[in-house]
């Protein structure tokens, strides 16, 4: 039985119930449905809606069907009810009986749905954090084991300066920092309860709405009902949080896929999370570094198509909001097996260190040096960036490395140049000079992994 009717004289067609019935998807807020009608119970008693006893029997009938529920969630999508609200409802009268009825009380599904869509939000994005660590912890593993191995940093794509591969782990440590401080910014203003809020004008009972949010574990209750039943920022702001860590995912995915191919071949992934082809039997192809690549796109567009979905909507509640669902639904899960499979990834990765030095040492990636060392000899780095571009050109006409110049050839250029230039080329004495906060030389490496730590343990 629907939970409207009285004023219609004849049912839904069968196409317009299939078009409008959120059941097939949002069986999945069962739990958060059921969680916030206890609560609401608790808040009728309070009330004098229901009896002491009436209050009772309907929270063991719905801890039951809580019960049941999470055993046979798939069957539930089924069951042709028009939502969950409407399943749970019904479920709940089939146990008790006409006392079911009364629950519905002081309440709408717009104040429901919005709390339970909440409810599940803020448990999906604390499990989200807690597996964005997990990530973070393998990166800082993989810095920790590669420390000193040298890797040729670009830009452009082009080898630009060497810098330690713990440096590139550690840089994607920082941007799912930032990820996590972005979804800790989302749930602590989705962190609001807006039961009691009513359809949009609020609840005709004089319900106790702070301590109702409270039992809910929710910070506070929400302040505008027209607001409350509307409002889908937190749905926006999940999206724009997985859209922006799933953007930097996908470029570690790239740098690794880049970094496996047999161009570079700087490291070598782990046979379980790669596949082979149905042809070429020498493949052994980065399909999940890809697949992490490609489900970006998805949950880009889920972010896209709901922004565009509340555009313009008027207050309050409109079914356009029902839109809400799927998108994030999909992107969520999407994210945190991306996070997982880039774990993965991370743990079972070999580096090849003679590869990634060889071409960090190859590329004249120690050009800057060499302008840096004019500097030192009072040319100004203008300058000094002229005769070093001149010094490069030489140098690849002849197929060398600029330390494999002779000093004559130096001097030829640069008078100013003398053999001390020969140790500052070299690549270690490259990376030892970025001592500055931030750069890639040892020291300031080791300060961030333990920086990491340290904040990962408070
Ligand atoms: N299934 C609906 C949704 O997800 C629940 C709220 C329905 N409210 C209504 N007034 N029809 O938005």
């Amino acid at each position: 039985m629907a939970l409207w009717g009285g004023r219609f004289s004849s049912g839904p067609d069968q196409a317009f119930k299939q078009f409008n019935d959120s059941l097939p998807f949002d069986y999945q807020l069962v739990e958060q449905d059921i969680i916030g009608s206890i609560a609401w119970a608790g808040a009728l008693e309070q009330v004098g809606v229901l009896t002491t006893e009436e209050c009772g029997q309907l929270v063991a009938a719905l801890n039951s069907l809580l019960e049941e529920s999470v055993q046979d969630r798939a069957s539930i999508a089924s069951s042709g009810y028009e939502d969950i609200h409407s399943y749970v409802e019904a479920k709940l009268i089939e146990k008790v009986g006409d006392l079911g009825k009364k629950l519905h009380t002081g309440r709408s599904r717009n104040d429901q749905v919005a709390t339970d869509f909440r409810l599940w939000s803020r448990q999906t994005a604390e499990q989200i954090v807690t597996a964005i660590k997990s990530l973070q912890c393998a990166l800082v593993q993989l810095a920790e084991r590669e420390l000193e191995t040298i890797l040729p940093g670009y830009t452009h794509l082009q080898r630009a300066q060497p810098v330690l591969f713990s440096h590139w782990c550690m840089a994607y440590v920082e941007m799912l920092t930032r990820d996590v401080s972005r979804l800790n910014d989302a749930i602590e203003r989705l962190n609001e309860c807006p039961l009691g809020s009513g359809a949009l004008a609020g609840t005709a009972y004089p319900i106790d709405r702070e301590h109702l949010a409270t039992q809910l574990g929710f910070k506070s209750a929400t302040r505008n009902s027209l607001d409350a039943v509307s409002d889908r920022d937190f749905v926006v702001e999940l999206l724009s949080c997985a859209s922006i860590s799933m953007m930097h995912l996908s470029r570690l995915a790239e740098d690794m896929i880049f970094y496996n191919s047999g161009e570079s071949s700087f490291i070598e992934l782990a046979d379980n999370v790669t596949s082979g082809s149905s042809l070429m039997p020498q493949k052994k192809n980065p399909d999940a570094l890809e697949l992490i690549r490609g489900k970006t796109g998805r949950v880009f567009g889920a972010f896209s198509a709901m922004m565009m979905t509340l555009k313009a909507l008027p207050l309050a509640y409109n079914k356009d909001m029902q839109e809400d669902k799927e998108g994030l639904f999909d992107a969520l899960p999407t994210w945190i097996a991306c996070i997982h499979m880039a774990e993965s990834c991370i743990k079972g990765v070999k580096v090849n260190a003679e590869a990634t030095l060889k071409a960090a040492q190859g590329g004249h990636a120690n050009a800057t040096e060499l302008a840096d060392y004019l500097v030192a000899k009072g040319v100004p780095f203008r300058e000094g960036h002229h005769i070093v571009g001149q010094l490069v050109q030489i140098a690849i006409e002849q197929g060398k490395n600029l330390e494999e110049l002779a000093l004559d050839e130096f001097k030829l250029v640069c008078p100013k140049i003398d053999s001390d230039v020969y140790p500052r080329l070299e690549i270690a004495a490259c990376i030892a000079a970025r001592q500055a906060l931030g750069g890639t030389s040892l020291p300031q490496v080791t300060a961030a992994i333990n920086h990491f730590k340290g904040a990962i343990e408070k």
